[in-house]
C-alpha cells in the first residue's frame, strides 16, 4: 500500500512496520528528530514509531507487511518524557531502567535527539544484549552520535563489547565490565552526555545483582526508571 497524506502543523501519528516513510514536504519529527523532505525513516516490522508534523506536511507511506497508519489525537511523546528529558539535560551519565516493552530504547533515543539538538555530542550505550538496538545481538553497542536520529534502523556502530549470550545470566561480569568500558569509551570520543539504556531483566536476584552493580560501577549521574501504568500485578523490581 502506497499513501500520500497531508498533516497540519502538531497533528500526531503511530506508525506500525514494516513501513517507510517519506516526507515530501515539510518536517515531521519522529523520536524527537527532525525528518526533512526527501529523508526516508524505516520502521522494522512489529515495531512503532511516533510522528508529529512540525509544520504543515505532506508524507508518503509506504506500508508492507503488518503495517498500521493511524491519525491519533493526543501526543505520543509523553509529557513524563519531556520533563525527564529537561532533567537530565547537563548530566553527563544517564541510565534507563525498566521492564521489557515500557518504552526504555524510544525513550533513550528520545533523550539523546533532544540533547544533540542543544548543541551536544551525545552517545548510546546499549547493553540489551537480547533486543539488540545498536549493534549485533550477544554484543553491548555504543554510537556516537552528532545529528538526531529517527530510529535504530541505521544507527553507526562506533565500538562494541562482545558478551557472547542473549541473556546476562551468567553473564554478568563481562555485562558490567562492558558497559563500563564502553561509557568510558565514549566520553573519551568527546561524549557530553551518553545514555545506557539497559535489559529488561528487572525481577529477582540476578537482575537486582546486574542492576546494582552496573551502577556502583559506572555511577551514572541520573537514573531514569520506565514502569507501565497499567503495572499492577504485585511484582516489584
Ligand atoms: N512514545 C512512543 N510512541 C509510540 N510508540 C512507541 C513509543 N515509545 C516506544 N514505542 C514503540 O513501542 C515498542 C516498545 O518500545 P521500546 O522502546 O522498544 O521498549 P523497550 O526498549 O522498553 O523494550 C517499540 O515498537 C517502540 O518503537
Ligand atoms: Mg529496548
Amino acid at each position: 500500500m502506497l499513501k500520500t497524506l497531508e498533516l497540519t502543523a502538531g497533528s500526531h501519528m503511530l506508525v506500525k512496520g514494516l513501513a517507510r516513510i517519506r516526507p515530501l514536504r515539510g518536517v515531521v519529527e519522529v523520536f524527537g528528530a527532525p525528518v526533512k523532505a526527501g529523508a526516508n525513516v524505516v520502521v522494522p516490522r512489529g515495531r512503532q514509531v511516533p510522528l508529529t508534523a512540525a509544520e504543515d506536511s505532506q508524507i508518503e507511506v509506504y506500508g508492507g507487511e503488518g503495517a498500521d497508519v493511524r491519525e491519533i489525537d493526543y501526543d505520543p511523546i509523553p509529557e513524563d518524557w519531556r520533563r525527564a528529558a529537561e532533567e537530565a539535560s547537563g548530566s553527563k551519565v544517564v541510565m534507563v531502567l525498566g521492564d521489557v516493552d515500557v518504552g526504555k530504547s524510544g525513550f533513550t533515543l528520545y533523550l539523546a535527539n533532544m540533547l544533540i539538538r542543544k548543541g551536544l555530542r551525545a552517545a548510546i550505550v546499549d547493553p540489551d544484549i537480547g533486543q539488540s538496538d545498536v549493534g549485533p545481538p550477544c554484543t553491548i553497542g555504543m554510537a556516537l552520535l552528532d545529528e538526531p536520529r529517527p530510529t535504530y534502523w541505521d544507527l553507526p556502530l562506533t565500538d562494541a563489547y562482545f558478551v557472547g549470550d542473549k541473556t546476562p545470566t551468567g553473564h554478568l561480569l563481562p555485562m558490567v565490565v562492558g558497559t563500563k568500558r564502553l561509557v568510558d569509551k565514549a566520553v573519551s570520543m568527546g561524549a557530553a552526555a551518553v545514555i545506557i539504556n539497559t535489559t529488561g531483566m528487572v525481577y529477582g536476584g540476578v537482575a537486582y545483582a546486574l542492576k546494582r552493580y552496573k551502577v556502583e560501577a559506572i555511577r551514572p549521574d541520573v537514573i531514569v526508571a520506565i514502569q507501565r501504568v497499567q503495572d499492577n500485578q504485585g511484582r516489584s523490581p
